[in-house]
């Protein structure tokens, strides 16, 4: 079976772009199956499970996704709350949290996943500074637009032993993982700019990626940091194929504007 797999589609805020219907041609192209989609799609709820749906309905590939942090944020704080958000994902049948999906003999396991505050400098950086999740005049968004990041440690905690619930459950199979959060330090941002090393306490956790190594999962998709990367350790691939958002487009001089480069350059496809 053939798949792929992207993240970080942001529509909204890549809303002059045609992202979903370039996306769609792209892996019709590529002759996948199915669609992975790691996260970070839209920051409306219903707008992401309607927009799976239609590329599902308007495709020959099937589409499994999870939410990231940004799909977790409400639309409407006083209407929508994190829980009723979070459960309504559940409950859409090709997002991946909660649940585990068998299809033609390879099990997906996926799950937002969370941060622990692991990938930041501990040397540098006091429990108490990242629980304020400011440094430097800037707020990571989600403190003032999730809950959870009240006790960020324990909601990871709980993303784990979900995940590893169903990891245990699944045994033997060969199996794929899907978390919008980073499992490996090697995907953090790794640059001299001294804020990364503090931001980057809530990429995700190395935990993530020690779990799935004991568990022998055999790929790995992660998303949220925007930045391309592939790593092969302890038996496990993990990848994270990020679009990003258009302003951080740049860097690739030439192709600035150019969505169908950067759709093609983070489209991963994998025959399992
Ligand atoms: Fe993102
Ligand atoms: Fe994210």
């Amino acid at each position: 079976m053939r798949i792929a797999a992207i993240s970080d589609l942001h529509i909204d805020i890549n809303r002059d772009y045609p992202v979903l219907e370039s996306l769609r041609d792209e892996v019709e192209r590529s002759g996948a199956s199915y669609l992975i989609v790691a996260g970070d799609i839209s920051e409306d709820f219903r707008i992401v499970k309607d927009k799976m749906r239609a590329l599902e309905d308007s495709s020959s590939f099937s589409v499994l996704y999870v939410p990231g942090n940004h799909d977790l944020w409400s639309p409407e704080p006083s209407k929508f709350k994190i829980d009723y958000i979070y459960s309504s994902f559940k409950d859409d049948e090709r997002c991946l949290s909660g649940k585990s999906v068998t299809l033609d003999g390879v099990t997906f396991i996926g799950d937002v996943g969370w941060y622990d505050y692991s990938f930041g400098n501990h040397e540098r950086f006091s429990d108490e500074m990242f629980e304020k999740m400011t440094y430097s005049g800037r707020t990571w968004q989600d403190a003032l637009k999730n809950p959870w990041t009240r006790d960020n440690r324990r909601k990871c905690q709980a993303q784990l032993e979900s995940l590893e619930e169903k990891l245990e459950k699944e045994k033997g199979k060969k199996i794929i993982t899907v978390t919008h959060m980073l499992p490996i330090r090697d995907f953090t941002v790794l640059d001299a700019r001294p804020e990364w090393e503090y931001f980057n306490a809530f990429l995700g956790s190395s935990r993530f990626g020690e779990l799935f190594e004991k568990h022998g999962v055999s790929l790995s998709i992660s998303g949220h940091v925007h930045y391309r990367k592939e790593v092969e350790r302890n038996g496990v691939s993990y990848i994270c194929p990020c679009l990003g958002y258009y302003s951080e487009w740049s860097f690739a001089k030439g192709h600035e504007r150019d969505l169908a480069y950067h759709l093609r350059s983070s489209l991963r496809c994998f025959e399992i």
